[in-house]
């Protein structure tokens, strides 16, 4: 279970106790479904996914025996959690390694015609599917994209085999891609309509690329059902702590993990946050960052700059990588006496160090510890933060499941293209 340790930050937050009770209050009607809120499918989703987990399995199977590249397409809700995953759970090296399952290719999540040359260039001659994600169908950023690969894969298999190797994650009835779906006769899996983008990785929208990936999306899903049964308490902690440091003036929110495979967590998590409570003039601003790497960038500003952030520490009990410091005496560095120390240990020195450092400079830090860093604990930490960041964007008096706010650029783009929207 994760656990939340709050006390390198309770001091900061001014009377815990009251902002703690509407806390689990909020949470009731959360779960209640009496918070005045649609979108709220989410919750459902660790006990109704597993019924559709051999259906994804068996795609993933068909994916994996004519492809070595599978390519992704899909922009904000409809890609980070899948990438999230792979990173977490494999490895941020995936694409790299020597393995049986297809590379992983994320696309559509940008404008870049470069960005497109490269993984076009990257797949070369191999076989590949399309996994083409978007609950409206009408996204630019991947719609524009999905065009150019259903021409490479029309160009290399012909009509017919391209449609067998396209697989599309959508809305059930309302999106635009529905209807060229059954055409077409793709493969096809459901985004529920209760469920926003931002809320979808427990979805075939995370479960598909991470079955390709090897990851088991069933213990993913047990991972979040765990949250569900026993972690509610500590989900509604952490966002009763969130409000309390927001109340007594901290704005700014900075998720830090002490592992590379954590960065693109992170940028799930901005997504969650960000787009769930910055409405309406108020919401606190979700930034992230990877410890010790950015110690040496962003580490001045967070010991010594504007005392307006707090942090989130998120780490495992279970290390990553087990190799040590290795003995070399010709180095007159300070050193030797680490030598045969794990990196793991010099990892966790730091996590203690720079806690402590970051309190001592008035910075608020609550710590997340999971138990490991497997599908079971992705799919926990997904629940947990989808959890709090409900609660606490309820709390924030915003709505967690709309994002009206998205639509101002897409209105320009559109118009500065002639489009219509
Ligand atoms: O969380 C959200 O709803 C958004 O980030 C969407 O996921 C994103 O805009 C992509 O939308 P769509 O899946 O409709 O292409």
């Amino acid at each position: 279970m994760i656990k939340a340790d709050l006390t390198g930050a309770l001091s900061f937050a001014g009377d815990f106790a009251p902002v703690l009770d509407e806390a689990k209050q909020t949470l009731a009607r959360l779960l209640a479904g009496s918070a005045g809120v649609d979108g709220t499918g989410w919750l459902k989703l660790p006990e109704q996914m597993s019924a559709v987990v051999p259906a994804v399995m068996s795609a993933a199977q068909r994916i994996c025996a004519d492809s070595q590249v599978l390519v992704v397409i899909g922009i904000g809700g409809s890609y980070l959690g899948a990438r999230a995953a792979i990173d977490f759970i494999q490895s941020v090296h995936y694409n790299a390694l020597k393995k049986n399952t297809p590379d992983v290719y994320f696309v559509g999540n940008n404008l870049s015609g470069e960005h497109l040359e490269q993984v076009i260039a990257l797949i070369g001659n191999r076989d590949f599917s399309v996994n083409y994600i978007s609950k409206s169908g009408s996204t630019l950023e991947p719609a524009s994209a999905f065009r150019v690969f259903k021409k490479r894969l029309t160009d290399k298999y012909g009509s017919k085999g391209a449609a067998s190797r396209i697989y599309v994650t959508t809305d059930a009835e309302k999106g635009k891609l529905r209807a060229l779906t059954d055409r077409e006769g793709y493969t096809s899996f459901v985004i529920p309509d209760d469920v926003g983008g931002r809320y979808s990785v427990l979805t075939p929208v995370g479960l598909l690329p991470a079955a390709v990936a090897d990851i088991d999306i069933a213990a993913m899903l047990d991972g979040a059902r765990d949250i569900m049964e026993n972690g509610q308490d500590e989900a509604a902690r952490y966002a009763a702590l969130r409000q309390a440091l927001y109340r007594a003036g901290r704005k700014i929110e900075l998720l830090v993990g002490f592992e590379p495979s954590l960065v693109s967590t992170g940028e799930w998590w901005k997504q969650l946050f960000g787009e769930s409570e910055g409405k309406n003039g108020l919401g606190i601003f979700p930034a992230s960052a990877q410890f010790t790497t950015d110690l040496h960038s962003l580490g001045q500003y967070i010991q010594d700059g504007e005392r307006t952030l707090f942090e989130t520490f998120v780490s495992a009990e279970v290390p990553r990588g087990t190799i040590t410091v290795i003995a070399d005496e010709a180095l007159e560095d300070g050193l030797a006496p680490l030598a045969g120390e794990s990196f793991s240990k010099l990892n966790d020195a730091a996590r203690q160090g720079t806690k402590q450092a970051h309190i001592d400079g008035g910075v608020p830090v609550i710590e997340l510890r999971l138990p490991s860093y497997t599908a079971y604990d992705f799919g926990m930490l997904v629940q947990f933060f989808e959890l709090s960041c409900g609660v606490s964007a309820l709390m924030t008096g915003v709505n967690p499941f709309d994002q009206p706010g998205v639509e101002a650029y897409k209105k320009n783009l559109y118009a500065i293209l002639g489009l219509q929207k």
